[in-house]
């Protein structure tokens, strides 16, 4: 039977929403593809840039909502490889906004205890921004809260090419016969090694595809789409997401146990 495609959040209040929720039954692990920043602004006669700032201040709120639900991981998608297409002014804008986020942010995270970490190709990256990507990986890395994993110029075929590459590379030095690589091989090779995989992918402002994001790593997760564009999305459609998502019927290829 067709089901609507999009999630809709009632009209409760978080604390409403966030009491529903099945604490034993949480998804380990959320990605979020942050999408509408620029619609967002457009649609209010102002430039994309604010747009972004707008959307970080998003960020700030539902990092503190997956804290609050205590989620095992939370991924972001903040820039993927293909974004270097986008104006020379808007890029900057963004590798400046990540910075300054890092700097305003990294004392309150690491009070919360959260363990920061950046998939993608970093070295890339500005190098200050590099630095500053560094020590915030350094400060919390023994940090036992939510892993809040940021995606910057990243992207999920990359990765998995990034992956087989080191593989090949052990095989060459006769390291490791090509009969014993596995799935779990390949995933300890994806930046997110050892990391859970992702139960629920979440992503605003209308469109439907997954724009070369965790491809690997949401194998079997469940989605969540939502026309509201990302500074709009509130803790509540965060909770409702999951409150959706413990509705679902996870057969994970088998039978369903309902
Ligand atoms: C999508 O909007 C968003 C991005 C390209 C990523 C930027 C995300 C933020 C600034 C949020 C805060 C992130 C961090 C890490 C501080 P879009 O420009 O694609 O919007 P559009 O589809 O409406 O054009």
């Amino acid at each position: 039977m067709w089901k609507k495609i999009f999630g809709t959040v009632k009209k409760e209040t978080s604390t409403d929403l966030y009491d529903q929720i099945d604490q034993k039954r949480l998804p380990a692990h959320i990605a979020i593809i942050m999408d509408g920043n620029g619609r967002w602004a457009q649609n209010k006669g102002l430039m994309r840039t604010f747009g972004h700032k707008a959307g970080v201040d998003t960020l700030k709120k539902i990092l503190k909502a997956a804290i609050k639900l205590n989620v095992k991981v939370l991924t972001v998608y903040a820039f993927s490889t293909e974004n270097w297409k986008r104006p020379h002014k808007e890029v900057d804008f963004l590798m400046a906004l990540f910075a300054e986020y890092l700097e305003r942010e990294i004392n309150e995270m690491d009070e919360d205890n959260v363990k920061i970490q950046f998939l993608g190709r970093l070295d890339e990256l500005p190098t200050t921004l590099y630095g500053q990507i560094e020590n915030a990986q350094t400060r919390t890395k023994s940090n036992t809260g939510v892993q809040f994993n940021v995606a910057v110029n990243y992207g999920s075929r990359d990765e998995i090419t990034r992956s087989v590459k080191i593989i090949a590379q052990k095989v060459l030095d006769q390291k490791l016969p090509v009969t014993e690589i596995t799935e779990e091989i390949i995933d300890d090779n994806l930046y997110t090694g050892g990391q859970v995989p992702v139960d629920l992918v979440i992503r605003t402002s209308g469109d439907l595809r997954m724009s070369n994001f965790l491809l690997w790593q949401a194998a079997y997760a469940e989605f969540w789409f939502t026309k509201v564009n990302w500074p709009d999305f509130t803790p509540d459609c965060f909770f409702q997401a999951v409150l959706d998502f413990q509705n679902r019927d996870r057969r994970f290829g088998g039978l369903s146990e309902k």
